[in-house]
């Protein structure tokens, strides 16, 4: 159970501060675990907000292959929501089955390490294969850390040598699957170029870059549905199982009522599919869901931000007050039950420390205006004053009840005359591409982990300590006091 320092009244996550803990070498980042048991499936703790500013077919499938679980926003049609998760799982690759890539990023030889290391970045991907003027197959550059040091004192040494050549690398010419598949199961590969052999006009040998074949090492690709609690959810529930959704979302802005249990009793005697529900904010809604057997639950009011439900109707909570309080239960309802419900912290986590701190105590962490910020996300691009952002508006906004023509989010009649709007809308800085993004994530949390001395999540629960900070020592948790480079 997290361990708090001080009182956490009105609190936020940039309100905290983590104790370093013992680190030993099972804590270094290569040894740590980061991905979470959802109802028995592995995945990233990562999840995208289920809105449709941020969801569709393309980011959907870009989310899962990166290992993580989208959530079909409610707002959609049935139709819409089938049509996103069967675009994804038809395209599933398996934990352990090859996945192709045709056209793959790649390095000219007389580019830089400079080059080299942008597109490392840009695109999130360590191994680049790397080509001559004539587009000849000529070996591939792997990332290292040392590079990082390196591109200080040679920037311009060209790619040329610092790649593994193609005499030392693995490849397979021809597309003989089997081939393929044993080569990457003997020689315990990650990742193999399949090359066509040429004969340039000289007659001498070259080889051509057809793909590059990966074995996939993340669980196949997951994707979860969200649900109202209005009559014909029964429905809904069914077309988007029978597409292949993972798990359900029940996706409200405040589940404590009786619509949300009347569901829960019969959604569990109809299904087996995992079900989330949510999106509650202390011990006794808590319980009363555990009790109902949800297999995850959700956390968070009013703390959105897109969200304007806290100033307009004065009902909400503080984020970490509300994260402690229900997962201090889900740690008591284990010891008392056996049975260990996740807890998702949902709403006004906006940056990576954020992350961090919300994970100290649950389980994943449900993201909106993070992944709304990547190339990837439904938001189209607005350029403005030379910058470029993504569009983002919440569920509640105004842009919603245009789309949808109603507001049933908040319980308004169709024909109300009253709208009374929970969000806004507006723009997130572009934060460039889904994977490398995550990944940094992946990697911040690790080096969080490896200080506190917790080589997985539930360690991470364990040994956490947690400070709440004065509004001072807040301030001096950034540069402060001086004139800061960008
Ligand atoms: P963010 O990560 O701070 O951007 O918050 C995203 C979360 O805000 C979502 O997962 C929802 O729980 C919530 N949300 C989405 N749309 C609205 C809205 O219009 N009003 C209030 N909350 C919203």
């Amino acid at each position: 159970m997290v361990k708090i320092r001080g009182d956490y009244i009105g609190a936020s996550f940039g309100d905290f501060i983590l104790e370093p803990g013992y680190t030993t070498r099972e804590h270094l980042p290569e040894n740590i675990d980061i991905t979470v048991d959802l109802a028995g499936m592995k995945i990233k703790p990562f999840i995208p907000a289920a809105m449709r500013a941020i969801c569709d077919e393309n980011f959907a499938l870009e989310a899962a292959k990166s290992g993580l679980m989208p959530v079909v926003p409610r707002a959609y049609s049935v139709e819409r929501q089938v049509k996103i998760i069967r675009y994804v799982k038809e395209r599933e690759v398996r934990k352990g089955e090859l996945e192709e890539v045709d056209d793959p990023i790649k390095l000219r030889e007389d580019e830089t390490l400079a080059d080299a290391l942008e597109k490392v970045n840009t695109y999130g991907h360590s191994n680049l294969p790397v080509v001559d003027k004539s587009g000849n197959f000529k070996g591939i550059f792997k990332y290292r850390q040392e590079y990082e040091r390196e591109l200080m004192q040679s920037p311009d040494m060209p790619v040329k040598n610092l790649m593994v050549p193609l005499e030392k690398t693995h490849y397979v010419v021809g597309e003989d699957r089997d081939e393929i598949k044993r080569k990457l199961e003997e020689e315990n590969l990650r990742m193999l170029p399949v090359l066509e052999e040429i004969f340039d006009r000289q007659g001498k040998r070259e080889y051509r870059l057809k793909k590059l074949v990966f074995r996939r090492q993340d669980d196949g690709y997951r994707i979860a549905a969200a649900i109202d609690t209005y009559p014909g959810w029964k429905g809904r529930v069914e077309r988007v199982l029978e597409a292949g959704a993972d798990m359900i979302f029940i996706d409200t802005s405040d589940c404590w009522n009786e619509f949300t249990e009347s569901l829960m009793e019969e959604y569990k005697k109809r299904f087996e599919k995992p079900i989330c529900v949510g999106n509650l904010v202390g011990e006794e809604a808590f319980r009363l869901f555990a009790d109902l057997g949800a297999d995850a639950i959700k956390v968070g009011m009013g703390s959105g931000s897109i969200c304007t439900t806290s100033q307009v109707l004065r009902v909400g909570a503080a984020p970490m007050d509300a994260l402690i309080r229900v997962t201090q239960a889900r740690d008591r309802y284990y010891k008392e039950t056996g049975r260990y419900i996740p807890v998702i912290a949902d709403g006004g986590i906006s940056d990576e420390a954020d992350i961090i701190i919300a994970l100290a105590c649950a389980d994943a962490v449900m993201l909106g205006k993070l992944f709304a910020a990547f190339e990837e996300s439904a938001g189209r691009v607005i350029e403005t004053g030379g910058e470029k952002y993504k569009e983002y508006w919440g569920e509640g906004s105004r842009r919603a009840f245009e789309l949808t023509g109603d507001m049933k989010r908040y319980s308004l009649p169709k024909d109300s005359k009253y709208i009374i709007y929970q969000g806004v809308e507006g723009g997130v800085k572009l934060k460039g591409k889904l994977k490398p993004g995550v990944e940094h994530w992946v990697q911040t949390l690790k080096q969080t982990m490896m200080h506190v001395g917790a080589k997985n999540l539930k360690e991470y629960h364990e040994k956490a300590v947690l400070t709440r900070l004065t509004q001072r020592s807040a301030e001096k948790t950034g540069p402060h006091g001086i004139l800061v480079e960008d």
